[in-house]
């Protein structure tokens, strides 16, 4: 991992509560900050609430659109007021069900930008893209369509979160082999387009990472921390992975 401070990210996805926040904020004070930066990622609804209890926040998603008539959609430039430093954009299920195209999500990346939070960029490839070899090439489109909009610089300010998604929520992990080939491949071709953006750079894994498989998959050269769905809903689970993460 050389010089990249690594990352514990917890997405709880439509799941969590007060209660939750106050588990989750006891455990996290337990984790060296000089180890890892933990953070968390609630339903936007408990996001002042996860804030107040002195978590490290951002929203599962942001509108594209500054302001205005967007009923139901999450201001960033609000999310930013609150507190809040990060958001996610371009989960594979906002991709998946809810139709977010590569354009949405670079537009989701340059708003969430304009607006003082960092994105965390996830990109993956579904099952049958894997099968059909097509990994690579799906990761190269999903990470240019955000370099080809804002220039390789944008991603200095940004996090790449590499899911496959047929390893989300199935139990099914990326081997650290796997995974590792993916992230140096992401790396490369970020490192063609600028050295040093592509060094500093950290990139995720998430897919079904456990207390007991995050250790290996974290000492991977590439691999600078995890984004973690299922398993940041248990404290001590979320613990013990924020805690196998080495800076
Ligand atoms: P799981 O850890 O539940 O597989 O979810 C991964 C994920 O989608 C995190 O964003």
């Amino acid at each position: 991992m050389g010089q990249r401070k690594p990352i514990v990210a917890g997405n709880w996805k439509m799941n969590g509560s007060c209660e939750l926040i106050k588990e989750i904020a006891a455990v996290s004070t337990q984790v060296s900050s000089e180890q890892c930066e933990v953070l968390i990622f609630p339903p936007a609804v408990l996001l002042s609430e996860a804030i107040s209890a002195g978590l490290t926040c951002g929203t599962q998603t942001v509108s594209e659109f500054e302001s205005g008539a967007y009923t139901g959609e999450i201001q960033a430039s609000l999310v930013k007021s609150l507190g809040a430093n990060y958001t996610l954009v371009g989960h594979s299920e906002r991709r998946s069900i809810y139709g977010e195209s590569d354009e949405d999500v670079a537009n989701k990346f340059a708003q969430a930008q304009q607006s003082g939070l960092t994105p965390i960029l996830c990109i993956g490839e579904t099952q049958a893209q894997r099968e059909q070899g097509k990994t690579e090439e799906v990761v190269k489109q999903q990470l240019e369509a955000v370099i080809k909009k804002l220039g390789i610089a944008s991603l200095a300010n940004s996090v790449i979160a590499y899911e496959p998604v047929w390893a989300i929520g199935t139990g099914l992990t990326a081997t650290p082999e796997q995974a590792q080939a993916t992230h140096k491949y992401i790396r490369d071709l970020l490192s063609d387009y600028d050295k040093h953006v592509a060094n500093a750079l950290r990139i995720l894994y998430g897919g079904s990472v456990n207390e007991s498989n995050s250790e290996l998959l974290f000492a991977q050269a590439d691999i600078d921390g995890g984004l973690i769905g299922g398993a940041s809903l248990k404290p001590q689970s979320f613990k013990a992975i924020c805690e196998s993460a080495k800076g």
